[in-house]
């Protein structure tokens, strides 16, 4: 919560939640914004910090799917204690009275047992208490809320976080359409932060898809803020602090390098599919770092010589794809290791433990995460042939 130190400005808690096994990797990245009080959680990261990391933390955190403040911490069983505790929050501070709010609640373990009903009684208190101080309330919006609120109620601990976000933060605002199984941004970026991949060296994804991997990691070569063309949800709070926010975004700016001397590659077989990353591309304004072509796996020869790293998530059947299909996808994307990616590191995101067996090569490293409800690996392949020479470390 919020803790005014004996001098200096007042520090918050924080939570980023991510997809589950990603977070060792947002907690890096938080590291690395200089958060304090870094604590790995399940499906997230609580950290503390001002009010301006928090906008920070919104604006460069590449894998993590939302950013929170917490203002409650209590403990509760019992209805009232819910809706007294809950009246008891400066709400002001985030929603006038004509704005607009939504709860979305999670309970688990805990006397009260339901989720709607914890989050119909916080919503209660709050509306009740400005309407005794305004004589009007806000209304909720569902679909567009000016405060979006989380709350959970974990072995009757209540915790109310205002999130900051808004929408996820894998919504950065460049992909011009909804496409057929893309892989979510977040988890793309969180990948390839897992993959160790330098950012000064070449990448191929030779099955790109919509160019997800591709763009993220042109992104973080180039050093360009993942939020920089999105809204967030506190840029609508009252107590919005326009200038700080002004000043972070006009140094994201000038931090993003406008070329690279390496190259980051896509390929697919589908057209479509190529036209797409094409756009998001320019959307995301990364085009002149980046280079799609559609070639299938078997005609596609990278532009440069080994070694580059591969990073790549082949179609494993729950979306996309059936029976022989996708077996024949895995062995094309074998051949194309062996062929073409000698003393590379190749790294595979796989939602299927059968199917890796067909690129002929054993895994060196499995990093387990969770896309959606599905059990993934992400695999890790040092590419060299019996008489070669291992890939660099
Ligand atoms: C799961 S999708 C990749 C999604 C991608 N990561 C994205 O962000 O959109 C798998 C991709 O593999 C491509 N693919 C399958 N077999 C291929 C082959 N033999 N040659 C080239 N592309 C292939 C499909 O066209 C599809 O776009």
């Amino acid at each position: 919560m919020s803790n005014a130190p004996a001098s200096g400005p007042v520090v918050h808690d924080y939570f980023a939640p991510c997809t589950l096994g990603l977070e060792g990797v947002v907690a890096e990245e938080l590291a690395a914004l200089r958060a304090d009080n870094i604590e790995q959680r399940r499906g997230g990261v609580a950290f503390r910090g001002v009010a301006r990391l928090g906008m920070v933390a919104n604006l460069w955190l590449r894998s993590a799917v939302r950013v929170q403040q917490l203002v409650l911490d209590v403990p509760v069983r019992m209805k009232e204690e819910l809706y007294g505790s809950v009246t008891e929050v400066e709400w002001e501070r985030w929603l006038d009275v004509d704005g607009t709010l939504a709860i979305d609640a999670s309970v688990r373990d805990s006397a009260i047992t339901h989720s709607g009903f914890a989050a119909l009684t916080a919503k209660d208190a709050i509306v009740d208490r400005f309407r005794k101080k305004f004589g009007r309330r806000p209304n909720v919006d569902v679909a567009d809320p000016r405060l979006p609120i989380k709350l959970t109620l974990l072995k009757d601990r209540l915790r109310l976080y205002v999130n900051l976000s808004g929408e996820s933060l894998h919504k950065r605002g460049w992909r011009p359409i909804q496409v057929k199984s893309p892989l979510n941004e977040a988890i793309a970026a969180g990948l390839l932060l897992a993959s160790g991949w330098d950012r000064r060296s070449p990448l191929v994804d030779p099955m790109c898809g919509s160019g997800t991997f591709v763009i993220e990691a042109a992104c973080m070569a180039a050093d360009r803020a993942p939020g920089l063309l999105r809204r967030f949800a506190f840029e609508r709070f009252p107590d919005f602090d326009t200038r700080t926010w002004a000043i972070l975004k006009a140094d994201a700016v000038q931090r993003a390098k406008l070329a690279l001397p390496f190259a980051l590659v896509g390929a697919d077989r589908h057209p479509g599919a190529i036209e797409i990353a094409k756009r998001s591309a320019r959307a995301a304004q990364v085009e002149g770092l980046v280079s799609f072509t559609h070639q299938a796996l078997d005609q596609f020869v990278p532009p440069m010589p080994p070694p580059f790293t591969v990073v790549t998530n082949p179609p494993w059947g729950v979306r996309l794809g059936e029976g022989d299909e996708l077996r024949d996808s895995w062995d094309a994307l074998g051949r194309f290791l062996h062929q073409h990616a000698q003393g590379c590191h190749a790294y595979v995101l796989s939602g299927d433990s059968e199917l890796p067996r067909l690129l002929g090569l054993r895994a060196s490293r499995k990093f387990p995460l969770m896309d959606g409800p599905i059990e993934c690996r992400f695999l890790r392949y040092d590419v060299f042939d019996a008489g070669g020479a291992p890939p660099r470390a």
